[in-house]
């Protein structure tokens, strides 16, 4: 079936319906989300303790929930520019209350980037593919000058391939994770199918699209 691409509306223009979409479909169509998680809360642990962190588009707060359960001491600013996102966020942390703050923010704007205090590390996980390159750089810039030293930015995001075939194996690589994924969780395509109506699988449709936003997911 051909994608609803008027659906599509290109990674850096998320909005609330995007959000709801999202919260239902994302244990389906993020590659390894499991580990992905895992990994940066595993990378955080490296770093001296105790500390704050500060979670780029924190959605609904699975990987600010991991970080608080998994690391003690630690405290996190979860910003995300969907009200429906953050509300989730709130209702899943609740049981860490004096440990996270979250915030309603735009990741383009400069107004966040400046902080009272440096913190011990920038997490974003699915998030900077929302800006492009020149938003990129001066994110990049910015939470440098956010980070204490010995600070990290850890990033889990998509990347643009060089090559359209290299794109084209992105996109069949993907679709077949989300088909293994949809067959696991419920012995049925019904997610994969939804994946494809919607056009979610951005790689396949980069050409069509008017952002040169890269959109696959490099999670393993
Ligand atoms: C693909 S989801 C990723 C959520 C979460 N980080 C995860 O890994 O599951 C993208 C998130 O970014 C947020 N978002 C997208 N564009 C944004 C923007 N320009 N400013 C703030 N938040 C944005 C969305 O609300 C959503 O929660």
């Amino acid at each position: 079936m051909e994608p609803a691409m008027e659906n599509n509306k290109g990674q850096n223009n998320w909005d609330e319906d995007t959000s709801k979409r999202y919260l239902n479909y994302g244990r389906y169509f993020v590659p390894a989300r499991e580990q992905q998680m895992r990994i940066m809360v595993d990378l955080l642990k490296g770093l001296p303790q105790p500390f704050a962190i500060l979670k780029l588009c924190c959605g609904e707060g699975l990987l600010v929930e991991l970080i608080l359960g998994d690391i003690r001491g630690a405290t996190v600013i979860g910003l995300d520019g969907s009200q429906v996102m953050l509300e989730k966020a709130h209702i899943r942390l609740r049981r860490f209350t004096g440990r996270y703050q979250l915030v309603k923010f735009d990741l383009a704007d400069q107004s966040w980037r400046k902080l009272e205090q440096p913190v011990q590390a920038v997490v974003s996980s699915l998030a900077v593919h929302h800006l492009e390159g020149d938003g990129k750089q001066a994110l990049f810039r910015d939470v440098y000058a956010m980070l204490s030293p010995g600070g990290a930015f850890i990033i889990a995001d998509m990347v643009e391939p060089a090559t359209v075939s290299g794109r084209n194996v992105a996109a069949d690589a993907w679709d077949e994770v989300v088909r293994q994924r949809s067959l696991e969780q419920d012995a049925s395509t019904a997610a994969m199918d939804f994946f494809q109506q919607e056009g979610w699988n951005t790689y396949r449709y980069l050409d069509r699209m008017t952002s040169t936003i890269p959109a696959i997911c490099l999670t393993s």
